[in-house]
């Protein structure tokens, strides 16, 4: 299997080719510092086998920026290496921090551009890049991640929009790339060729005016030849389109482009992995042989087996299916695919980190931190009343109402459909024994049951189906069928 095979990245030895991507958990106080919960969450993903650990943004300056981890100075260090120590022990994971500039913003909505910074400014970030890489490889980390994706800094030069007139300019695509170019310059004088340096970018920005692949093809090959160990890709997050709430600092995902960043139930699987596909041949063609990662709803394992044998990318990043299950990969090894927990994509995780709340999941059990620690399949998952799972449907207006019995024991539901006479999909996993599906239609056949699972995704026997069968409205089949004689 293609996803537990391992690889190497500049001296790294990654034991599976899945990576978790960065994904702040805004468990940090706003002093900046590893807290228990933050080293917790990370050792979590060791446990689970995860091949590749980013941990969440950190920040290279001083800046406010409300609850987020530092690595802007010494003092950072004891605490990010006890974390890395932790890691380590919990099995053969590496582990890179991801490390982040960004400019300021205020509640008001105004923010900072790139236009605005001088020249003076500029040394200074292209420095403070430099001595946290330095930072991070003294703490114990097997390398580092630079954030040049989403709405911060490095990504708003390397943007379409970028409104600068000089030499780190919006005119060119060289001058969009300037600054990216002299940040590894100095991240290299810092940690030298043999640390492992990737870099997370954007393959499509999804704002209007912004760049889409055929620019990101351009940007990787300059990423490649300025030696980036691996590039990680990432879509929209954009300022640009972010809609800002009264008295709130703006969210760079709450537009179109951070659905597209962290795209919800609606959108596809593996929806940005033809963009990643591209890069990679595109790279490869000019002689580079860069790992690329691809994101984006690539939590099913099949999806993600089928993307890494068909050699379109070489690691998925998996990051709201694992924070649903960070055992995931150990379930994958251990071919226990159905005691998966299976992020639904309802986004709770993605809204706690824009209200900047403790992110965690919403399959959790009430209350939870952490994922809860698992203990192998269990001899009996929870299990329906005697009297059954009493599935009952109701169908109004085009929507489909379901409901059932609790099941003792089950921490959530999966609800499972079929499509004419397709494969079962979980269509949605949900705390209490009701759901309705707003997205059917007439003309196809409708087939549902659930399962209970428990807090580490054991899941009891499927209840009984229901079936649906609409018809297209004003369409009468009778009629059609007397016209086609
Ligand atoms: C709560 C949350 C926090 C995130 N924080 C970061 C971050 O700090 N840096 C980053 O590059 N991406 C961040 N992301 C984006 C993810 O790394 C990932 O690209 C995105 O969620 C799509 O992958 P998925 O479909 O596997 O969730 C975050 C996503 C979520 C849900």
């Amino acid at each position: 299997m293609k996803l537990l095979e391992p690889i190497t990245i500049n001296g790294m030895k990654v034991p599976n080719r899945v990576m978790v991507p960065a994904m702040v958990t805004r468990l940090s106080g706003e002093d900046g510092f590893v807290s228990k919960e933050i080293s917790d969450r990370y050792v979590r993903y060791a446990q689970g086998e995860v091949g590749l650990i980013v941990v969440e943004a950190m920040a290279i300056h001083g800046s406010n920026a409300g609850p987020l981890l530092r690595i802007s100075d010494d003092k950072f260090i004891p605490g990010l290496k006890e974390m890395v120590r932790k890691i380590h022990d919990a099995s053969d994971s590496k582990v890179v921090p991801q490390i982040i500039h960004f400019l300021k913003i205020a509640r008001s909505g105004w923010r900072q551009t790139v236009d605005m910074l001088t020249l003076e400014d500029i040394e200074r970030i292209i420095q403070q890049f430099g001595e946290a890489a330095a930072r991070a490889r003294e703490a114990g980390f097997d390398g580092i991640e630079l954030h040049n994706a989403h709405a911060y800094t490095l990504a708003s030069f390397v943007s379409r929009v970028n409104g600068r007139t000089d030499e780190y300019g919006g005119t060119t695509l060289e001058n969009r790339l300037r600054l990216i170019g002299r940040v590894m310059d100095s991240v290299r004088r810092y940690v030298g060729r043999d640390f492992p340096v990737g870099i997370r970018y954007l393959s499509d920005e999804f704002i209007r005016g912004g760049y889409t692949v055929e620019d990101a093809k351009l940007i990787g090959l300059r990423m490649a030849q300025l030696g980036a160990d691996y590039l990680s890709l990432s879509v929209g997050g954009k300022f640009e389109d972010a809609v800002h709430t009264p008295g709130h600092v703006l969210h760079g995902y709450s537009g179109y482009s951070g659905e597209r960043c962290m795209p919800g139930a609606s959108f596809p699987d593996a929806l940005h992995v033809p963009y990643a596909a591209e890069i990679k041949a595109f790279i490869a063609a000019k002689g580079f042989d860069v790992p690329v990662i691809a994101a984006g709803k690539l939590s099913d394992p099949a999806t993600a087996e089928a993307v890494l044998a068909a050699g379109k990318v070489d690691m998925v990043a998996i990051a709201r299916g694992l924070l649903a299950d960070p055992d995931w990969v150990k379930k994958l090894r251990l071919g226990q695919l159905d005691r998966i927990v299976k992020c639904d994509y309802c986004n709770v995780c993605k809204q706690l980190d824009g209200a900047h709340m403790p992110v965690t999941c919403f399959l959790w059990p009430k209350g939870a931190m952490q994922a809860p620690a698992d203990h192998g399949p269990v001899v009996q998952p929870p299990a329906w009343p005697e009297s059954g799972a009493g599935l009952a449907i109701k169908t109004e207006g085009g929507s489909v109402a379901l409901k059932w019995k609790k099941a003792p024991g089950a921490v959530y539901y999966d609800v499972y459909r079929t499509d004419d006479d397709g494969e079962p999909h979980i269509v949605d996993g949900v705390k209490l024994p009701v759901f309705t599906d707003t997205a059917v239609l007439g003309g196809v056949r409708y087939r549902y049951y659930v399962r209970a699972c428990d807090a580490n995704g054991n899941a009891g026997v499927p209840s009984e189906s229901v079936s649906y069968d609409p018809l297209v409205p004003g369409h009468d089949p009778a009629a059609e069928a007397v016209s086609a004689a």
